[in-house]
């Protein structure tokens, strides 16, 4: 039997060279204990009695088959050694092919490279360094702890070597301590005391991590797949995450609102289209195919239609919604979704014909994001709100109302120019630009937003008073 110890630095060459040597005398894989020694231990090679050469070969491997052998041989197992030797041997007669699965040793053999890839994979994302150098020194340096499921600080250190080239550097695991001075890179079996000092450059990891984190993208489960807790204790910035996952819904809300309006490439094509449309001639019923038309916002490009407001020309009440939802978009009437059974049902209650009032909205288009199958509305902004108002400025000078009823945030903010809270407002008369009054009033879609069913119906016993209280300005 053969002994053969392989150092704990320079492992994989080693028993690359064993294996060539042993392959060469024939020495069979059962006749092989191999060990992984201290440092000391490169010349441990075959301490026992030789073995006659009886059929000796040379070991010729395709260079895939190389690299993923020597890969699984970072792998903890301490069977890998007399595994890979074995594969090795009898890729070289003939009698297994590289990859097959349905051979025990070669299953085993291709799972520890997955698991030594990955484990390289996570260190070169975790490793974190802190600076250690003196001010005056030549080169910053820096020092590293990890900790590793495998021993891979060799096969992994020369990635940081590329990427930190100009520094250096120092990564000590439990097992082997990387050093890279002057452009060299080597390595030493870890004393204790490596473990690099906190420092105020956790700080800036922090810093650094609290920035590049996007809460849109946040997925908790892929990110503790990808970053294992057990990397966590060594991670400075990992502090941050229990409160980062918690904040993350209302960041991702907030960077939504705060999102322009983005449009999409086509919209240069549009351009020339945004020019505003010749007013003349145009009545409250030949409204539609102009707003069709319109592409003085990028809105209209994605809607199905435009919605143009309905009713009498002469009416004395006109009545603002914020824009179509999802049903007004398909069947290019306003108020006739979930919303607008709320209107109805309110008017109603109000003593309110519908059909006598004119009803439009701030925005003509529907303003929504995919999600799946599902458009969800999306709250026009102050631009698009403007760029509308020129619509809706048309149709005050061709209906020349009584009474505006300003149905929401969006419709008080197109016909009063102010954005201010509207729950303050709702229930009141302002003087529009033209001096024709407006009637504030809080959105029927408000209504529906509401969790508890008491306070729905006092949200809606304010909209039919306000409904009523429009009647009796505009009607009576
Ligand atoms: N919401 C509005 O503001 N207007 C509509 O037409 C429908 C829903």
């Amino acid at each position: 039997m053969r002994t053969v110890v392989v150092p704990r630095i320079g492992t994989v060459a080693a028993w690359r060279d064993h294996a060539r040597k042993l392959a060469q005398q024939g020495v069979p894989a059962d006749r092989v204990l191999w060990r992984v020694g201290g440092d000391d231990a490169a010349d441990l090679f075959a301490r026992d009695a030789p073995v006659p050469d009886r059929s000796g070969r040379a070991l010729k491997l395709a260079r895939q088959a190389i690299e993923s052998l020597e890969t699984a041989l970072c792998h903890r197992d301490p069977e890998r050694f007399a595994r890979a030797y074995d594969i090795v041997l009898r890729l070289s007669d003939g009698t297994l092919r590289w990859g097959d699965r349905s051979d025990p040793s070669m299953h085993r053999l291709l799972l520890q490279e997955k698991a030594v890839r990955r484990d390289i994979h996570k260190m070169h994302a975790f490793v974190r360094f802190r600076e250690v150098g003196r001010p005056d020194a030549p080169r910053r340096a820096f020092a590293a702890w990890f900790e590793p499921e495998h021993p891979i600080t060799e096969a992994a250190a020369p990635f940081f070597a590329r990427r930190f080239g100009d520094m250096d550097w120092i990564i000590a695991t439990p097992d082997l301590t990387a050093r890279f001075e002057d452009g060299a890179l080597s390595f030493s079996v870890t004393e204790t005391g490596d473990r690099p000092p906190p420092d105020a450059t956790e700080d800036l990891w922090r810093t650094y991590f609290a920035s590049i984190f996007n809460p849109a993208r946040l997925m908790v489960s892929a990110m503790t797949s990808e970053m294992p807790h057990k990397y966590w204790k060594n991670l400075p910035e990992a502090a941050l995450i229990p409160e980062l996952i918690r904040t993350a819904p209302a960041r991702a809300r907030a960077m939504q609102d705060a999102a322009p309006t983005i449009p999409p490439p086509h919209v240069d094509r549009l351009r020339p289209q945004r020019q505003l449309p010749d007013t003349e001639g145009l009545t409250l019923a030949t409204l539609k195919p102009a707003h069709d038309a319109c592409r003085r916002c990028p809105i209209g490009v994605c809607a199905t239609q435009a919605v143009a407001g309905e009713g009498p020309p002469d009416a004395a009440l006109m009545i603002v919604g914020e824009q179509p939802g999802d049903a007004e978009d398909l069947s290019g009437r306003p108020f006739i979704g979930p919303a607008g059974q709320v209107f109805d049902r309110c008017a109603q209650a109000a003593g309110l014909d519908r059909s006598a009032a004119y009803v439009t909205n701030a925005v003509k288009h529907f303003k929504f994001q995919p999600r799946g199958k599902r458009r969800l509305h999306q709250r026009p902004t102050t631009d698009e709100i403007a760029h509308c108002r020129w619509w809706l400025d048309l149709e005050r000078q061709l209906l020349r109302p009584k009474l505006i009823l300003a149905l929401g945030a969006t419709a008080a903010e197109a016909l009063t120019g102010s954005g201010a809270g509207l729950l303050k407002r709702a229930g009141t008369v302002e003087a529009g630009p033209d001096g024709v009054p407006i009637l504030l009033s809080l959105h029927p879609a408000h209504v529906l937003r509401l969790p508890d069913a008491a306070a729905r119906a006092r949200a809606e016993a304010a909209l039919t008073r306000d409904l009523a209280q429009a009647r009796e300005l505009a009607l009576r």
